[in-house]
């Protein structure tokens, strides 16, 4: 009996030691982001971006990925990220999509020393004050996507504007960012609510607050669940002709546009990223998306692109450990989909293409019209210390 029990204990460890072998034979990607909750659909649809890089490049063997659901929850995603890295000992982190969740594993992963490539969550504080040479930022910050549409929205005629925002930290920058360069420009702010982030289904009573209000016109970040709610019932309240709608893109993005209908039609919102943009590198790129999903690639699809991306360019240069993926990653720059990108080494954020576009319809179908581009918009060093 003692013997069975022996040789079954050396036969599981030889198993185990086998796997983990295997497993460290191969770069050992955590892929944290969120499955479940009102940013569900865009964790999706980054991972589909991330692995459309990983196929293209010919190197998917060398890559073994391991999910997790961060949810939207800050302490969730803190957790799944301890996993990855201590349990499953990820050589590199990819995702995260709330400010919130970032702003909670940024001083893990710098105290661990693990990579991580940001395909999503705006936080700018994670590339100013609470930056990290660990921290590679490919996606936006949410300053960065916000603040050149203050100037653009002046430019165009609008005087006094009201905001509307989710109550977190993305809510919070992406507003402060705006009103930075509209006032700047200008312009003023005359008022504003954040509403109770992942909780507000009914915009009723805020609607009829900015309604009230002598603005212009009325800007905003919603994004997910949110943004398809909001910008309906804004368009059902009959707000759209007198306050024109305005936001960082987000609020119409294509992943979703379809699920707002007409009621996205003219809204003017500024990103990194539109579908439309007539370059030989994003019409190649849409057209192998467009083959795997049967539509149009929203910024989310780009964002997990290019950290998938930006992974294989770092790790063709012979990283394969923490440390050396870490030094590699923010000496990568290329032209893609949304155009040149390069990663700031003051910062660790990106650098890249700021896009006004309007949702319009052509054909019967919503899309998106480029109306200005402002280009390299670069963040200041807010801070950070690399
Ligand atoms: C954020 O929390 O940083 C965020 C979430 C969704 C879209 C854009 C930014």
């Amino acid at each position: 009996m003692n013997k069975i029990m022996t040789s079954a204990l050396l036969g599981a460890t030889l198993l185990a030691s086998a796997q983990s072998a295997a497993a460290s034979d191969k770069i050992d990607v955590g892929l944290l982001l969120p499955y479940g909750g009102v940013y569900a659909s865009l964790g999706k649809e980054i991972e589909g971006g991330f692995m459309q890089a990983i196929e293209e490049s010919g190197m998917a063997d060398k890559f073994n990925i391991i999910k997790e659901d961060t949810e939207v929850k800050p302490p969730v995603g803190l957790a799944k990220a301890r996993k990855l890295v201590l349990q499953d000992k990820a050589d590199v982190l990819v995702g995260l999509v709330s400010s919130g969740v970032l702003g909670a594993v940024r001083d893990f992963v710098d105290g661990a020393k693990v990579p991580l490539i940001v395909a999503n969550a705006g936080n700018t504080a994670a590339t100013g004050a609470k930056c990290s040479p660990y921290i590679t930022r490919v996606s936006f910050s949410n300053a960065q996507v916000n603040r050149p549409m203050g100037q653009w929205m002046y430019d165009n005629g609008i005087r006094k504007v009201y905001t509307l925002a989710p109550d977190y930290a993305a809510g919070h920058q992406m507003i402060e960012a705006f009103t930075k360069g509209f006032e700047a420009a200008g312009g003023k702010i005359v008022g504003g609510t954040y509403t109770p982030f992942r909780k507000t289904k009914d915009f009723g009573p805020y609607l009829t607050t900015a309604s009230a209000s002598d603005a212009d016109a009325v800007f905003t970040f919603y994004a997910g669940g949110e943004a398809i709610a909001f910008v309906k019932q804004y368009d059902a309240f009959g707000l759209k002709k007198d306050k024109p709608l305005y936001g960082s893109g987000f609020l119409t993005s294509p992943l979703y546009v379809k699920a707002q209908g007409a009621a996205a039609k003219g809204v003017v919102t500024s990103l990194h990223y539109a579908p439309t943009l007539d370059t030989a590198e994003n019409k190649k790129f849409v057209s192998v998306f467009k083959d795997k999903n049967g539509r149009s690639p929203s910024e989310f699809a780009v964002q997990g692109y290019d950290a998938g991306r930006s992974l294989v360019e770092a790790v063709k240069t012979g990283a394969t450990d923490r440390e050396a993926i870490a030094k590699a990653l923010p000496t990568v720059s290329y032209t893609g989909p949304r155009g040149p990108m390069k990663i700031d080494p003051k910062t660790n954020n990106v650098i890249q293409n700021i896009y006004v576009y309007e949702t319009i319809e052509m054909n019967g179908t919503l899309t998106q019209k480029v109306l200005g581009t402002i280009e390299n918009v670069q963040d200041g060093v807010n801070g950070c210390k690399m």
